[in-house]
């Protein structure tokens, strides 16, 4: 006689299983997006939007390619200032959208992803400022563009790295110049004016990263290869010191360079995304990245993804308080003005 406590046997019908959570979630993926549609959908939301997608030289190959115009830091800030687009999506980093900004209070300025920072701005603060120039009295402040609004409204001039010698070479003698944040930019100024300057301490860690043994290596792989390297570049003094005429280029010097040189292969000592616009525009030389590593993960945050959905929601949007812009924008004009 059977026990009715006793649980019934397994019958021979199939086992089905309890519902799951799906894979894809388990892992975290999301299905990557079609990249034909995102095309479409960023080509239709700029032409709604009257906007304009201005990407830095260092971002994304898809990115580089949707953008309206590609440049470096100088070329992207002058596209800023005479854009008449409504939006202006920066493809860049912050301080890049901050600029445009400053140049354009009425205009909307999207930045994709507002994680997209700069190590090098982060290393010099407004008060930092503040309290070098009282110990130095007198004295011009010069910052690199790499740099927040707050610490730009404390400066005398802006530059980039294709018009820092420029910039210098415009002040008047006799002058104390102090010079912030990037010390190996510093070191090329120094080096190209003969002006002696006060430097702040700071370095980009891409660039600081490089080491002259990864132009080294590159060098003995690629014998024939021509040099291109950035003055930001903590390798350039060393380089520098073992060839003394090689010249030091910023992202869009570097593509003037590649044009006019009889020399058909190049070493990239800079960020990797250099390489994509160097193949772009001069597409019939070779171009090697001086290291797989030397990658700005900043400016990688941005994609057609969040671009798409930048123009979609018109955020996020970069503002800058209207005291400070009204200062941040002299310095700027100043160097718009020089070079
Ligand atoms: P340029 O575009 O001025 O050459 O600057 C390089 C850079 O690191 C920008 O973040
Ligand atoms: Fe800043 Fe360096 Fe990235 Fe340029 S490469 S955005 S300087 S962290």
């Amino acid at each position: 006689m059977s026990n009715p406590t006793e649980p019934t046997p397994p019958s021979s019908a199939p086992v089905v299983p309890r519902p799951q959570v799906p894979h894809r979630d388990l892992l975290q993926l999301t299905v990557l997006p079609d990249e034909a549609e995102l095309r479409a959908d960023i080509v239709r939301l700029r032409a709604e939007n009257n906007a304009v997608i201005l990407a830095h030289n260092y971002q994304r190959p898809e990115v580089q390619g949707i953008a309206d115009f590609v440049g470096d830091s100088l070329g992207l800030s002058r596209m800023a200032a005479r854009t008449d687009a409504d939006v202006i999506v920066f493809a860049g980093v912050h301080f890049m959208a901050e600029t445009a900004a400053i140049l354009n209070p009425e205009k909307t300025v999207l930045l994709p992803d507002l994680r997209a920072g700069c190590s090098l701005a982060d290393t010099v603060t407004a008060q930092g400022i503040r309290d070098w120039k009282a110990k130095n009295p007198g004295g011009l402040v010069v910052t690199y563009v790499n740099t927040t609004a707050d610490v730009k409204a404390v400066s005398d001039y802006c530059c980039t790295s294709g018009n820092a010698v420029q910039i210098v070479q415009s002040l008047p003698e006799g002058v104390p110049i102090l010079f912030a944040p990037d010390r190996f930019l510093a070191a090329h100024v120094i080096r190209e004016t003969g002006r002696q300057m006060d430097v702040w301490d700071g370095a980009c860690h891409v660039h600081e990263a490089i080491r002259p043994e990864d132009v080294q290596g590159q060098q003995a792989a690629y014998p024939d290869a021509e040099l291109l390297i950035h003055p930001e570049c903590g390798c350039s003094s060393r380089i520098l010191s073992a060839i003394p005429d090689l010249q030091l280029y910023s992202t869009e010097g570097m593509i003037g360079r590649a044009k006019t040189s009889a020399a058909q292969e190049f070493i990239v000592v800079t960020e990797t995304g250099m390489v994509t616009r160097l193949e772009h525009d001069v597409p019939d030389k070779t171009f090697i990245p001086v290291s797989r590593t030397a990658c700005c993960e900043y400016m990688k945050m941005i994609t057609l993804e969040n671009i798409r959905d930048s123009l979609l929601n018109l955020q996020p949007r970069v503002t800058v308080p209207e005291d400070i812009r009204a200062q941040a924008l002299k310095p700027i004009e100043r160097m718009l003005a020089i070079g």
